[in-house]
This record gives C-alpha cells, sequence and structure tokens, in this order.
C-alpha cells in the first residue's frame, strides 16, 4: 500500500482512527507535519521581511559595518557548524546504539576522562578565540583611523518621534540643523554624538554600523563612513535608518533617511541652507500663516535659538494640552526626501495631507495632539492657505 496523499481526510492524528490504517496513517502524519513545518519556516522568512535593498544588516557600505558584518558572518558559521556536528554526533550514537527488539540492552557507560577533557577544551579554545576576536574589533571600530580624512562631526538628538541632526562645523562656521534627513559626504569618517531629549530611543542604520541607544542626560559616541567603492549606484544614495528600542506610541513610524553624496554636492546643500525665497505672493503669504501659526515649535530659518529649544523642551516636559513642543527645524524642509520621520515621500500630496490631518498620516504625533490648529481634528486652515504654506516650504514657483 502506498503512502496516502497529503492532507487526506483522516490523515491527521485526531481524525486517524481505524486501527487497519496505522501505519500509513503514521506516515502521513510525519509528512504533514513536514509540509506544515516547511509552511511555518516559509511564513517566518516572509515576515522578517529579509531584502538587501532595504535596510539590511546582511550588505555593509562602510568599515564599521563590513567589520560587524564580518564578525557576524564568522560567528554565525562557527555555530552552525558545531550545531551541526554536535546534533549529528548525538543522533548518530541515539541511532547506531539504540535498542533493538529481541537483543540485549545497550551496556551503560559512564566516564571517560579522554572524551571529557577533548570536550572540554576544545569548546574553551573557540569560545576564548571568538571572544577575543570580538573584543579586538570592538576596539578597532571604536574610533576612525587618524590617518584618514578629517571626519565630519553630527550631534543627533531623539525625540518622541524624530531625529534631530545639528551640524556644528559643516557651513563654515554657520551651524546648521535639520530632522530626519542626514546628509553625510561620502569617503569621510562621520562622528556622531547621540543624545535624547526623553525616553531611552537607540541610532541604527544598518548599512553603516549597529545602533547604539540614545539616552537622557547621556552623551554616546559612535562613527561611521560611507564608502564609495562600497556602493554600486551612483551618488545620491539613500539609505534607511530606524529608532530600534521601543520609545512609545509612534516608535514603529520613528524612521529617518541617511543622503549619502559627493563633498562638493554637500557643501552646495550647506551652503545653500537657509529658510524658503519670499519672492514670490504666494510664498509671503505662505510664510505670513507660517508665523502665525508654527513657530511655536517650528523653527524656519536657521539653527533653533537654544533658549528657545529650552523652553519647548520644558513645555513638553510639563504638559498641558495645548504646549509648544520641540519639533523638526523646517529651515531646509524643501531639500529633503521624506516627512514625517521617514513614514511617507515628501510631495506636494503627503504635505497636504500631513498639514491637514497629520494624525491620518503618523497616529501618536505631537503635532495634532498639542497644536491650536489641530485641536478640532483636521485643520483650521482655508485649502487655499494650506496650497500658500506647501508653495512657501516646499519653495514651488
Ligand atoms: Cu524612538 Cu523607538
Amino acid at each position: 500500500m502506498g503512502p496516502p496523499p497529503l492532507w487526506r481526510k483522516g490523515s491527521l492524528p485526531m481524525q486517524s482512527t481505524s486501527n487497519s490504517n496505522r501505519p500509513s496513517g503514521r506516515r502521513s502524519i510525519l509528512k504533514n507535519r513536514t509540509v506544515l513545518f516547511g509552511l511555518i519556516a516559509a511564513l517566518f522568512l516572509f515576515a522578517t521581511g529579509c531584502s538587501k535593498e532595504g535596510q539590511s544588516t546582511w550588505e555593509a557600505f562602510g568599515p564599521v559595518a563590513q567589520k560587524q558584518l564580518d564578525l557576524f558572518n564568522v560567528l554565525l558559521w562557527v555555530m552552525v557548524a558545531t550545531f551541526f556536528l554536535v546534533e549529528g554526533v548525538l543522533l548518530y550514537a541515539a541511532i547506531r546504539y539504540r535498542k533493538r527488539p529481541g537483543q540485549p540492552r545497550p551496556p551503560q557507560i559512564h566516564g571517560n576522562t579522554t572524551l571529557e577533557v577533548v570536550l572540554t577544551i576544545i569548546p574553551t579554545i573557540l569560545v576564548l578565540a571568538l571572544g577575543i576576536w570580538s573584543v579586538f574589533a570592538l576596539f578597532e571600530i571604536d574610533k576612525p583611523p587618524g590617518d584618514g580624512p578629517e571626519p565630519m562631526h553630527v550631534n543627533v538628538t531623539a525625540h518622541q518621534w524624530w531625529f534631530e541632526f545639528e551640524y556644528p562645523d559643516a557651513g563654515n562656521g554657520k551651524k546648521i540643523i535639520t530632522a530626519n534627513d542626514l546628509k553625510i559626504p561620502v569617503d569621510r569618517p562621520i562622528t556622531l554624538s547621540l543624545f535624547s531629549d526623553d525616553v531611552i530611543h537607540s541610532f541604527w542604520v544598518p548599512k553603516l554600523a549597529g545602533k547604539l541607544d540614545m539616552v537622557p542626560t547621556h552623551e554616546n559616541k559612535m562613527w561611521f563612513q560611507a564608502d564609495s567603492d562600497k556602493i554600486d549606484d551612483d551618488l545620491p544614495v539613500t539609505l534607511f535608518g530606524t529608532c530600534a528600542e521601543l520609545c512609545g506610541l509612534a516608535h514603529a513610524l520613528m524612521r529617518f533617511r541617511v543622503t549619502v553624496m559627493e563633498q562638493t554636492d554637500f557643501d552646495s546643500w550647506a551652503a545653500a541652507y537657509g529658510p524658503p525665497p519670499t519672492n514670490t505672493d504666494k510664498a509671503k503669504q505662505g510664510a505670513q500663516i507660517f508665523a502665525a501659526n508654527c513657530t511655536l515649535c517650528h523653527t524656519i530659518d536657521g539653527p533653533d535659538d537654544p533658549a528657545l529649544s529650552a523652553s519647548r523642551l520644558t513645555g513638553f516636559l510639563t504638559g498641558g494640552d495645548i504646549t509648544p513642543v520641540p519639533a523638526p527645524n523646517l529651515t531646509d524642509l524643501r531639500t529633503r526626501n521624506t516627512l514625517a520621520a521617514g513614514i511617507v515621500d515628501l510631495n506636494e500630496t503627503t504635505l497636504r495631507q500631513w498639514l491637514q490631518n497629520p494624525e491620518d498620516v503618523k497616529p501618536g504625533n505631537y503635532m495634532s495632539e498639542r497644536a491650536v490648529l489641530y485641536q478640532n481634528g483636521s485643520a483650521d486652515l482655508t485649502d487655499e492657505e494650506i496650497d500658500a504654506l506647501i508653495g512657501y516650504l516646499l519653495d514651488l514657483r
């Protein structure tokens, strides 16, 4: 009698009742389990969304990520080899020396000094070797190499639920503050100081470096670099970043982008950093609407005034229904790729949706909760006023 078809009625354990069916039933149970396990494994892989295109740790664009990937690969394959070796020997012994029907019970053995010594020494050597190598790798990627190009420094502050980037020395003495879109020159070490204004967040650009926590009242430091010879596409290239620490309601919507560009393009961007021009009537109208409704939380004309930032933070921390809160600096919004902390692409349509009702775009954000404009749900602005705001913010002519 051949094996029954898969999923045949009666082949599942609960339904297998007939005695005559038992041997083939057992075989089909095994097969069904194999199929089920395969399906679950496939679903798991599918659900993890593994893809090199987006946010992947399997592709390194710089020395720090490369070192971490090398370390991970060696650890992974040593552990896979150990697993199969140990499990293989275990299975072999269990099958080869099992009790067979009609034969005496195999003799029980206890203690084998040579084997025990060998089985202690090998794992000790493995753990020591991998551990020591890991520690050396940590020191190696701790700081950028001293003989390379001059590093560029960026201060990153995490807020619920967006990232603030400050370039203290990028714009020829002009301080630059931006949000959610980190622009970096290629082939140059970027040193970062990580801070948080509220709860613990975590800064992670998988293709450039591993994650590091952003802790209130404490500075954490890291660095990375994007290497042109590791990036196949033409510059500028956009990489995905995300917050990797559960930090409240909109944690899953706290992302950012890293745009890797040529140094000359970066310098042009830094030189052009400034408020959107008001050279049309529409832009002038937009600027007035912005000044009347948005400047309690947002800055549009250069770096945030530290005193103003401090008062916004105080407003946020002390609460109240309608208080100022730290919000993304919008001076260079028109040069960014995304809106609402990397959730949607930035264009007229998405900016209109955001201005009409931010809650629809990014549930949980503080703008719809705290801003006077949104206390009745959608914006207290006419379509014409929203048009003017969009024209101003994106410098549409
Ligand atoms: Cu910030 Cu999760």
